[in-house]
């Protein structure tokens, strides 16, 4: 009995420790979204700080891949907030008119982004403003919104 009973108590205690995220919840959606939003970013910035070969052509598919991504996490917040392994501050939904315009931000940079990989073959130097105004508009709202 006593036996049966712990491994009953070790099964639920796998399952906790994976607590898996439905990736077809909006939490599970929108966390798959900013991973690869970070995935796409960080691979960006590597080009432009040494980390990765410059590749012009992989920057610019980049930013076009990042600005897409950028209009997309935002339909994955609910009106009311969510249960689960959320790190979105409750200001997202007490606030949600800042939240929103930290958002839009976040498409503006991206969108002016995409404008400046347009003309190739493209200039590393000539990008590196343009890519930090995307990563401090990330961080900008990561300061305000999420728990670190
Ligand atoms: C308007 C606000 C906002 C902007 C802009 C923003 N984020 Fe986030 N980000 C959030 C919030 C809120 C969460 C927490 C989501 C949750 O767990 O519910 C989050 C979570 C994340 C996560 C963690 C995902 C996980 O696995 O839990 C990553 C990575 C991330 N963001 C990357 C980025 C990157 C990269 C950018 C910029 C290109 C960015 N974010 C821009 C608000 C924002």
């Amino acid at each position: 009995m006593f036996k049966r009973l712990t491994v009953v108590l070790l099964a639920a205690l796998a399952l906790t420790a994976c607590d898996a995220v439905d990736p077809n919840s909006p939490l599970g959606l929108r966390k798959t979204i900013f991973k690869d939003m970070l995935k796409t970013s960080e691979d960006m910035g590597g080009m432009l700080r040494g980390r990765l070969p410059f590749d012009g052509r992989k920057f610019a598919d980049g930013a076009v891949k990042l600005d897409t991504l950028a209009h997309e996490p935002w339909q994955h917040f609910p009106q009311v907030r969510d249960d689960g392994k959320s790190s979105a501050r409750p200001e997202v939904w007490e606030r949600q008119a800042r939240f929103h315009d930290l958002a839009r931000q976040l498409e503006g940079v991206t969108g002016e982004l995409v404008t400046v990989t347009r003309s190739q073959p493209l200039d590393a130097v000539q990008l590196k403003v343009p890519m930090d105004k995307v990563e401090a508009a990330c961080k900008a709202c990561h300061t305000e919104f999420r728990n670190h």
